[in-house]
């Protein structure tokens, strides 16, 4: 993928997910965990492009302990930099540690069985082209990218109330598991889905 298409990834992470996380961060900081996902063997990328434009993309991790432990391995030091003046902010750091440590959190609460390592962490359409499929083509080929690799099931975090998303992974036939928060006082739900 070229460095273009990583930064048109990261702004529309920014616009469409602005709840999350991660978009409350620097650009740079997503542009380089994207850049790590798309290079990591324990990440996929795919995008959707439109007249040379990226028009949505997803992206999910078959282990995410694994994909963020080599995140810090390989660029540590160039996003300790980019996050030094927030890390210095306690609520910040709090959110972090909230966020990197909801796989061992949920998996402690997990009712219906395990839960799958695999996960989709990531899906946007921009809003111009959504209802249109690309969601459903993306996500499919996500799926069939678990799949080549072995992988059975896969889960998705998603906002309790992100209805429309939910209506989305719904239809692309996510059994509901479990309710979580990931951070306090915010609702998530988590759905698996089998390749
Ligand atoms: C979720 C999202 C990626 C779906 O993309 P999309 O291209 O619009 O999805 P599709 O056109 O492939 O829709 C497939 C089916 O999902 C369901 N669906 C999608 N969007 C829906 C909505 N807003 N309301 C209800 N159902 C919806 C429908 O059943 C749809 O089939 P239909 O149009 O034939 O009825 C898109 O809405 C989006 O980018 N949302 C903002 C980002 C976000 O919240 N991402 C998820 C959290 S990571």
């Amino acid at each position: 993928m070229t460095e273009e298409e990583i930064k048109q990834i990261t702004k529309l992470h920014k616009s469409y997910i602005p709840t999350g996380f991660l978009s409350t961060l620097p650009d740079r900081f997503l542009f380089e965990l994207y850049s790590y996902i798309e290079k990591s063997p324990y990440g996929l990328l795919y995008i959707e492009k439109k007249e040379n434009r990226v028009i949505g993309f997803v992206s999910g991790t078959t282990d995410i302990k694994k994909l963020y432990l080599g995140f810090i391995f390989k660029k540590g030091l160039k996003v300790a930099c980019l996050l030094l003046p927030y890390l210095l902010n306690r609520e910040t750091l709090f959110k972090l540690f909230e966020t990197v440590s909801y796989p061992v959190r949920s998996k402690s609460k997990a009712v219906k069985g395990s839960l799958p390592k695999a996960e989709l962490l990531s899906i946007v359409v921009h809003r111009d082209a959504q209802r249109k499929g690309y969601g459903q083509s993306l996500f499919y080929r996500l799926k069939g990218g678990f799949k080549e690799k072995g992988i059975r099931n896969f889960k998705v975090v998603v906002g309790a109330n992100n209805f429309s998303a939910r209506r989305f992974y719904e239809k692309m036939g996510g059994e509901l598991l479990q309710e979580i928060e990931v951070h306090r006082g915010v609702r998530s739900v988590i759905y698996r889905f089998n390749t």
